[in-house]
């Protein structure tokens, strides 16, 4: 066992909807997830995003809140996690982006973004239409987490009922 591992302190207002009260069940051992290290964990219907950062082992579902692709794949640097479709950067230790995604489009309180160009890259831009109405009026939703605690060697996390089905 890993002494170091340890829940990171999650805000209740960022909790998944659902996770209070939720049954826990144990989804990898804490010598899999050494610190830096993040996975994907699927139970039921559900991809868990396991990362261990230097806040703590958090527990998050495995989609980007941009447009949901796996955040498992990305590049997790401290607790700073990179979608790899838009470049969108995640905060796993406050559940903030930090970078938004290239496609513009709506932050989590309804403002809306322009795109932008990584540097090195050609700029891109859709005709209007709905294509380009579908990137403005998506919304970067807020980051949610499921409770996580540590036992005997395991990290258990603590997911909805019906998600597991
Ligand atoms: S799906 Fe992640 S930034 Fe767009």
């Amino acid at each position: 066992m890993t002494d170091e591992a340890r829940p990171a302190p999650v805000p209740a207002s960022l909790a998944a909807p659902g996770s209070a009260g939720a049954g826990f069940a144990a989804l990898l051992g804490v010598a899999d997830l050494p610190p830096g290290a993040h996975r994907r964990v699927t139970i039921g219907d559900l991809d868990v995003l396991l990362a261990h950062t230097p806040a703590g082992i958090v527990a998050t579902e495995d989609r980007c809140p941009h447009m949901s692709a796996p955040l498992s794949i990305g590049v997790l640097d401290g607790c700073i996690v990179d979608c790899p479709l838009h470049r969108g950067r995640f905060d796993l230790c406050t559940g903030e982006p930090v970078q938004l995604p290239s496609t513009g489009g709506l932050d989590a309180d309804g403002v809306l973004h322009a795109p932008w160009t990584a540097a090195g890259s050609e700029p891109k831009a859709d005709a209007p239409g709905p294509k380009l109405d579908a990137r403005r009026l998506t919304r970067t939703r807020r980051m949610r987490f499921y409770p996580v605690r540590i036992s005997n060697g395991w990290i258990e996390v603590a997911v909805p009922v019906d998600e597991r089905a």
